[in-house]
């Protein structure tokens, strides 16, 4: 069953070259119990796709379309926006330093959505929001549920803030670039945390990241987006049989031996001396320097006449995978 379905979905701001959109007719679906991966560089749209969900948008800026959430999140008063996020909807930031409260012990800010959304007495607030946190890795014997955010470590601070996003048993939980500011092995153990709490409690979950490893390993569908737009979109293990999308296969030509298994630390830091990396060329244009046309044509080496004047439709290939490009891959290309 669709938990969340986002309809033609546009988000809109002012600039002094006019009218301009941040997002443009985003279209995609999301079940219970599913994951969906979000992938494309930065400033492409992905924290604003979030924001927009979560119904917190900056007040320049105007979403049409339908975010449907039980009902179409995009006309609902802000006091019943209020009770769906935090409750039947979680988020887990980037930075956990920004997302927690200096000031306030961990115990505290995990009881205070509980008592917020549950009307849980103190007392009740915080038994629950303890054994959350024993969930979360940070036992009540080895962390007081007194301590402050400054006295844990970053990769401790992103397990209280997931804490937070699941106390209430949301039903979707946006992860925005979860592991970003955290080293390489706490980013795997962080991963892994959020893959069983979502299993453990079946909920949604959208993955949002600039690594495509992290979507293959954790995602069941996958969002590919560019400047604003989705480019190409399915089940993630037919996008990856397939790269469409030239940007698709431009952003996997950039991950480190991707066109080569090596299994053994030293073959991969030999074949990295050896080949450089691919890199897209150009970069992802600012949205009032968009062209008419399809925004990654000036970067593409598949671009024709068309390209730069029109904006493609999404075409479908497979049941459920979608791309928008005029002279998309073909499967064995
Ligand atoms: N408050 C704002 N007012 C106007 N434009 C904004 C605002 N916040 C973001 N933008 C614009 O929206 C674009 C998309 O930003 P967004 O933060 O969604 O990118 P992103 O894909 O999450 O990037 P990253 O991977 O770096 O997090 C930005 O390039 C920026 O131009
Ligand atoms: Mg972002």
């Amino acid at each position: 069953m669709n938990l969340l379905t986002v309809n033609s979905l546009t988000v809109r701001t002012e600039h002094q070259s006019g009218p301009i959109n941040i997002l443009d007719n985003l279209n995609f679906k999301i079940e219970s119990g599913k994951s969906l991966g979000v992938v494309g560089e930065s400033g492409c749209g992905k924290s604003m796709m979030a924001f927009t969900i979560m119904g917190l948008l900056p007040e320049n800026m105007t979403a049409s379309g339908e975010v449907l959430f039980g009902s179409n999140l995009l006309r609902l008063p802000e006091k019943e926006l209020c009770q769906i996020r935090g409750n039947r909807m979680g988020m887990v930031f980037q930075e956990p330093m920004t997302a927690l409260n200096p000031v306030l012990p961990i115990g505290f800010q995990v009881a205070e959505s509980l008592r917020l959304h549950k009307s849980l007495s103190l007392h009740e607030a915080q038994n629950q929001a303890s054994k959350v946190l024993d969930r979360v890795g940070l036992p009540a014997k080895n962390f007081s549920r007194s301590l402050y955010p400054h006295q844990l470590s970053g990769g401790q601070r992103q397990r209280v803030v997931i804490a937070i996003a699941i106390v209430c048993e949301p039903e979707l939980i946006i992860a925005d670039e979860p592991t970003t500011a955290l080293d390489v092995t706490i980013q795997e153990q962080i991963l892994a945390l959020i893959s069983e709490l979502v299993l453990e409690r079946n909920m949604a979950l959208i993955l949002i990241t600039h690594d495509l490893g992290v979507v293959a390993e954790n995602t069941d569908q996958m969002l590919v987006m560019y400047a604003g737009r989705i480019v190409e979109r399915g089940p993630t293990q037919k996008v990856f049989r397939h790269l469409a999308h030239p940007y698709t296969r431009g952003l996997f030509a950039s991950i480190p031996n991707s066109e080569k298994s090596l299994n053994e630390p030293s073959q991969q830091l030999e074949y990295s001396r050896k080949k450089r990396l691919s890199t897209i060329p150009g970069r992802v244009p600012e949205f009032w320097e968009r062209s008419k046309g399809c925004s990654f044509a000036d970067r593409c080496s598949r671009t024709q006449g068309k390209c730069s004047s029109l904006v493609p439709d999404e075409i479908q290939f497979d049941t459920g995978h979608y791309t928008t490009c005029f002279f998309p891959y073909e499967q064995n290309e």
